[in-house]
């Protein structure tokens, strides 16, 4: 048979005897569903530190979104290490990106509906100072789409090219700084400190990884080209909105939900001024500033559907 003498070819060519192999397929036990997607493993992994049932839903919703930010990374990496790809093959990685970024606004309302208020009020007290500010992942995908100019904090930013040569030059100055600053003293608090211990020499090396080469570079040399496709454009002027205006105002309206009721403002485990913080307006954090015009840049983050 054909087959058998290509699997012969092959591992022949690799100086391995084909028979070990054809004679390892003979006993080894048959795939499982269960054991290809690990899904013993997938379920051992959540550890509530309280008895509230609703602590469950908190913890499994936030691996979720974990997982789709990693498939949203994964998209990225493939599109900005790939070497003269095709329209079309950019144009699939582009709208996979901007679906993941809808999914996590989409399914948000797991949070916003699904959590008893009570219990989320009860079981968060046992979480601080931990929050989901401290997902890395959601600040790679920052990184690599756009440059440290359009992550610094609203007083340092200038228009024009930041000259840096490295990021530990501006890395005080990125606009998350902000949340986890204690105004006593204007160090890192709790929240900020271990991101750092745990995380900065990452970011470190992921800003200077792409340098250069983030997704605004990349849709910035077609669009100069002539380029850029109207289904990439699309996809980006979505992704942007997305990520940095609909997903934060679903965010910060949950967070009202439960820690602004009454006229109270309860102090979030992270201890941030979140209410301002928050507000994709406040923080006016934009990927791709040339593909908006200015109207819609001035009034960024202020409206909740996109404009254009
Ligand atoms: C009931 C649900 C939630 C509430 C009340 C909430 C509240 C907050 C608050 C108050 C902050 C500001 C930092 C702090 O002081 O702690 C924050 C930041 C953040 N949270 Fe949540 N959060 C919720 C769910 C989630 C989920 C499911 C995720 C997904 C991973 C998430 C991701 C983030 C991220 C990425 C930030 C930083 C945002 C930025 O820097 O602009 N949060 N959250």
């Amino acid at each position: 048979m054909e087959i058998i003498s290509e699997i012969q070819k092959k591992y022949s060519s690799q100086g391995h005897d084909p028979e070990v192999f054809l004679k390892g397929l003979l006993v080894s036990r048959p795939l499982t569903y269960w054991d290809y997607i690990q899904v013993d493993t997938l379920l051992s992994l959540q550890h509530p530190r309280t008895d509230y049932p609703d602590e469950k839903v908190f913890i499994v919703y936030h691996q979720v979104v974990e997982l789709f930010l990693n498939l949203l990374l994964h998209e990225l990496q493939q599109l900005l290490g790939t070497n003269n790809p095709s329209d079309s093959w950019c144009e699939d990685k582009l709208n996979r990106i901007t679906n993941y970024a809808e999914i996590l606004n989409t399914t948000f309302q797991v949070m916003n509906e699904g959590l008893d208020y009570e219990q989320y009020n009860s079981f968060r007290l046992a979480l601080a100072p931990a929050s989901g500010f401290q997902s890395v992942q959601y600040r790679l995908v920052e990184i690599m789409c756009t440059p440290p100019e359009q992550l610094l904090h609203r007083k340092w930013r200038e228009p024009g090219e930041l000259k840096w040569d490295d990021p530990m030059e501006f890395y005080d100055k990125l606009y998350w700084r902000e949340a986890g600053i204690n105004p006593a003293n204007g160090l890192p608090g709790m929240m900020l400190k271990a991101f750092d211990e745990r995380y900065k020499e990452l970011l470190i090396e992921t800003f200077r990884r792409y340098k250069g080469r983030t997704l605004y570079h990349w849709a910035l040399e077609r669009q100069s080209q002539g380029r850029l496709t109207k289904k990439q454009l699309e996809s980006l002027r979505r992704l942007d909105h997305v990520y940095n205006v609909e997903w934060p105002l679903t965010h910060l309206r949950t967070a009202e939900r439960y820690l602004a009721v009454g006229g109270v403002v309860k102090q979030s485990t992270g201890a941030s001024h979140w209410r301002e913080y928050l507000h994709p307006a406040h923080q006016k954090r934009i990927f791709f500033p040339f593909l908006w015009s200015e109207e819609e840049l001035a009034s960024w983050g202020q409206l909740s559907e996109m404009t254009g």
